[in-house]
């Protein structure tokens, strides 16, 4: 699994607005899309896609375009719901699924409740959306649903993480696909309720070398 902690100052910046108790739903729900949009476009560097011609008023030139079969974007109910405009701003092309997991809250595992995914993701490039990565106990039932209908890559896009939570999908995922987590913000520890402490400054960061 490849871990990619998003470092950039409005990144930090926005993510430490949407941290504060005090904001507001609306300006919660635009700093969630902006954050989306500018993780999507890391999150996509490795986007499959094939040449295309096309006529330029002086010559031919060759491009390139999103290759078939188009990714798929699937959002983690409810909360992936709140990324999803800011994932498909990115990548219009994309087919949709979703998967309805919800977490246990007393013994903390993940429990499925919908889920609507094309049977076959053989050669598809999966999108996988969660705001938050805790135990990671949703993140690998979602990610055992897409390797079990054929997907080989997939990656994650989530805002805040918890350093055991990437422990629990790296170990989890093993060498059976090739799994990226693309993140915001790895953040302190889970406390006993599994709930993601904001670290101080970049303690998330620190601990993985980042700075
Ligand atoms: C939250 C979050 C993740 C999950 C993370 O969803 O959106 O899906 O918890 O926790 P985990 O890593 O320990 O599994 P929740 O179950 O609260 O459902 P909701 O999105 O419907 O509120
Ligand atoms: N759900 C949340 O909202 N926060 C967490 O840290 C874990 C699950």
């Amino acid at each position: 699994m490849q871990l990619h902690v998003a470092d950039h100052p409005l990144i930090r910046h926005k993510v430490t607005v949407l941290r504060d108790k005090n904001t507001s739903s609306p300006t919660f729900r635009l700093l969630v899309d902006e954050l989306v949009t500018l993780l999507a476009y890391e999150a996509t560097r490795h986007v499959r896609v094939e040449p295309r011609e096309v006529e330029t008023p002086l010559t031919t030139a060759v491009g390139t375009r999103i290759a078939d079969p188009v990714p798929l974007i699937v959002p983690i109910l409810r909360a992936g719901l709140g990324m999803l405009d800011g994932m498909t701003r990115l990548l219009p092309s994309a087919e949709v699924g979703f998967l309805g997991l919800m977490r246990d809250e007393t013994t903390l595992e993940a429990i499925t409740y919908a889920n609507r995914l094309p049977d076959d993701l053989t050669g598809r490039q999966v999108f996988l959306i969660d705001p938050m990565l805790a135990t990671g106990g949703s993140l690998v039932a979602a990610i055992n649903y897409v390797l079990q209908r054929g997907a080989t890559d997939v990656t994650c896009v989530c805002l805040l993480a918890a350093p055991e939570g990437i422990e629990n999908v790296r170990s989890a995922i093993g060498d059976r696909a090739d799994v990226s987590v693309v993140v915001a913000c790895v953040d302190s520890h889970l406390n006993e309720q599994g709930y993601i402490v904001p670290g101080l400054g970049d303690a998330g960061d620190r601990l993985y070398g980042l700075v």
